[in-house]
């Protein structure tokens, strides 16, 4: 079945180039709730991502209550605390603590991402020798909603200092499934073209490098 693709010129391509560099990680989020059906929106092209087989691999799990909430909150600041013990230059670590690594308690929304690690989907084609690309796939899915939720102004931050059992373990999540990433979405303080750790100075972006063989 063939079909005709809408045309991606030279204008498409110079707002599609604005998107990247305008997607930003999002630690500081307004309070207001998104509007109904936006997540949802967002989700759906996510799924849209490429996966092994097209086995899909992708499983969300949205955290509404606020005990879950503030569980979660604290468990990051606990994680991010005992991480800081081990930066050893003194200028690094006051320079960490200086950090917001998370909005879990501003966000209006908080998605754990999961991957099932054997999914019917698929029939397994793939995956045989490279177990790990089913969780690529996951991690591209959440890349497709990091770009749809920007489209709509929605910002998005990607929370990973944690425990992924104690994660895993709160959420209930069915056995099988892997944690791969904790999302805070919602409408952002600011916006900025330039990512935070490099507007506090931690760290700013390398140049590209290219091996040629
Ligand atoms: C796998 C992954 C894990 C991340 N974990 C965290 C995190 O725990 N806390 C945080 O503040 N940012 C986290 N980030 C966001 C990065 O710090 C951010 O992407 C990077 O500094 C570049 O900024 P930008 O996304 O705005 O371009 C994570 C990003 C990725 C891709």
């Amino acid at each position: 079945m063939t079909a005709t693709p809408p045309l991606f010129d030279a204008a498409f391509r110079e707002r599609f180039d604005a998107l990247l560099r305008w997607r930003r990680d999002v630690r500081h989020f307004r309070h207001e709730e998104l509007p109904a059906g936006e997540l949802d929106a967002i989700l759906d092209t996510a799924r849209l991502a490429p996966s092994v087989g097209n086995s899909q691999p992708w499983r969300f799990v949205r955290c509404c209550s606020d005990d879950l909430r503030e569980r979660l909150a604290s468990h990051v600041d606990q994680q991010s605390a005992a991480a800081a013990t081990a930066i050893t230059d003194p200028e690094r670590a006051a320079s960490y603590a200086r950090l917001k690594l998370h909005g879990l308690r501003e966000a209006p929304e908080i998605v754990a991402v999961f991957s099932d690690d054997d999914p019917a989907a698929g029939h397994r084609l793939g995956r045989a020798t490279m177990r790990e690309t089913l969780r690529y796939s996951t991690v591209l899915a959440i890349d497709h909603l990091w770009l749809a939720a920007r489209v709509r102004g929605v910002a998005l931050g990607w929370v990973s200092i944690l425990d992924p059992a104690f994660v895993t373990a709160l959420l209930d999540a069915p056995p099988g499934w892997s944690l791969v990433a904790l999302l805070c979405l919602g409408y952002p303080e600011h916006e900025t073209d330039t990512p935070e750790l490099e507007r506090r100075g931690w760290q700013a972006r390398h140049p590209l490098t290219i091996l040629m063989r």
